[in-house]
């Protein structure tokens, strides 16, 4: 039995509220979704959540929402899921990356600032900046907030993994310093909704287009009408949307998942903390943590010192051989194919490229037992001289 990164904890009250669902007559948007709208906003302190089928849906909206279109320019990090950029390509835009910080392995705000001045002269500055709190950690939110407001770019978080995080007591998601937040709820995440994601924003205007786009650009609030019709019947396709919706089963189990949210957390937390103690003498890096913040943990990287990749890779397949379902978090997405092919090339963010030939995820979930911890303790500390 693999021992895996992350996974869901369902419990019974999570399978009864689906069952409910079930039993009931709306299966599609019903009434769970503005339930659970309405309380995730809560919880993150937000003024509207919008639920969609995927974080990846919810960022393609987003951008578009944020009006982001063809040959407009978006930045991220090179070191996140695919997603966080792929959303500029779906708007036709073009896309740039701003190297990590190799401490938090976040997006460096020093290497941001000096590349939004460059941009600044040849006239190339983004429309849109996507932060990703990697692996739960915020990133420097205010100060990304100060350099949005010089430089007059839009900033789109990518929290995917950050639900329940917060920076200087401010939960991920409340858009104090952002225009718009997205959370993904897929099963590796701190909750689950099976598919699932939430885009949290406090803009009236971007809400109602998050609205529309989400089922197919249709309008049907009388106030937005083109055609005054004050009807139970007339609605108006307008834009050009998508059917992105939650469904009511998922909604359903995201609300039932959200009431575990501090205690999911916290047990992360007390992993993390155990792992910090038993690993500081081994030959690797942990995770580096700023003061100010509370992350999640959705993902514990450890970082090996060999500048060697075939010994990153032995050592890798040697872990994963013994049962621990280890796996990287990221290749640094410029090297993928679809962006060598669009002129990114290695050398261009080196910091991200170096932290993927060392960086290792190893088990953190609710429900993971301190056996099983201690096992993949006892295997690291056997593999990893
Ligand atoms: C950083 C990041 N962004 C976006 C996504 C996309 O999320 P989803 O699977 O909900 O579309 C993920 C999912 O793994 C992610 O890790």
């Amino acid at each position: 039995m693999i021992i895996p990164y992350s996974r869901q904890f369902i419990d019974k009250s999570d399978i009864k509220t689906v069952v409910k669902v079930l039993k009931s007559d709306f299966l599609t948007q019903g009434p769970n979704v503005s339930i659970f709208e309405k309380n995730l906003s809560k919880f993150v302190g937000s003024k509207y959540a919008v639920a969609v089928s995927s974080a990846s849906a919810g960022l393609h909206l987003s951008c578009l929402a944020l009006g982001l279109k063809k040959n407009d320019i978006l930045w991220t990090t090179p070191n996140t899921f695919v997603a966080s950029a792929s959303c500029g390509l779906h708007c036709g835009a073009k896309l740039d990356f701003v190297d990590i910080d190799i401490n938090t392995n976040n997006i460096s705000i020093k290497k941001l600032e000096e590349k939004l001045e460059k941009a600044k002269k040849f006239k190339k500055l983004p429309k849109i900046l996507v932060p990703v709190h990697f692996s739960g950690q915020p990133t420097l939110q205010d100060e990304i907030f100060r350099l949005s407001k010089r430089y007059k770019f839009k900033v789109l978080e990518d929290a995917s993994h950050s639900l329940g995080a917060s920076y200087k007591k401010v939960k991920v998601g409340s858009c104090k310093w952002s225009d718009i937040a997205v959370f993904s709820f897929h099963p590796v995440k701190t909750i689950t909704s099976g598919e699932g994601g939430v885009i949290t924003t406090n803009n009236k205007k971007i809400y109602e287009m998050l609205l529309n786009l989400r089922t197919h650009g249709i309008v049907n609030n009388f106030n937005n009408l083109k055609k005054k019709i004050n009807s139970k019947w007339y609605y108006e396709q307008q834009y050009l949307g998508f059917n992105y919706r939650l469904n009511d089963i998922q909604a359903a189990l995201g609300n039932s998942q959200l009431k575990k949210i501090t205690k999911f957390v916290k047990y992360r937390n007390t992993i993390a903390d155990y792992y910090f103690d038993r690993l500081k003498n081994l030959n690797i890096d942990l995770p580096t943590i700023n003061k100010n913040v509370v992350s999640t943990f959705h993902l514990f990287v450890i970082k090996l010192r060999t500048k060697n990749l075939k010994k990153y890779d032995e050592i890798f397949k040697k872990i994963l051989s013994n049962g621990i379902g280890i796996n990287l978090h990221y290749l640094p997405i410029h090297l993928h194919p679809l962006y060598k092919k669009m002129g990114f090339k290695k050398g261009d963010y080196p910091v991200a490229e170096r932290y993927s030939e060392t960086a290792i995820s190893i088990p953190i979930y609710y429900g993971l037992t301190k056996k099983k911890v201690d096992k993949v303790i006892k295997i690291l500390k056997r593999i990893i001289k």
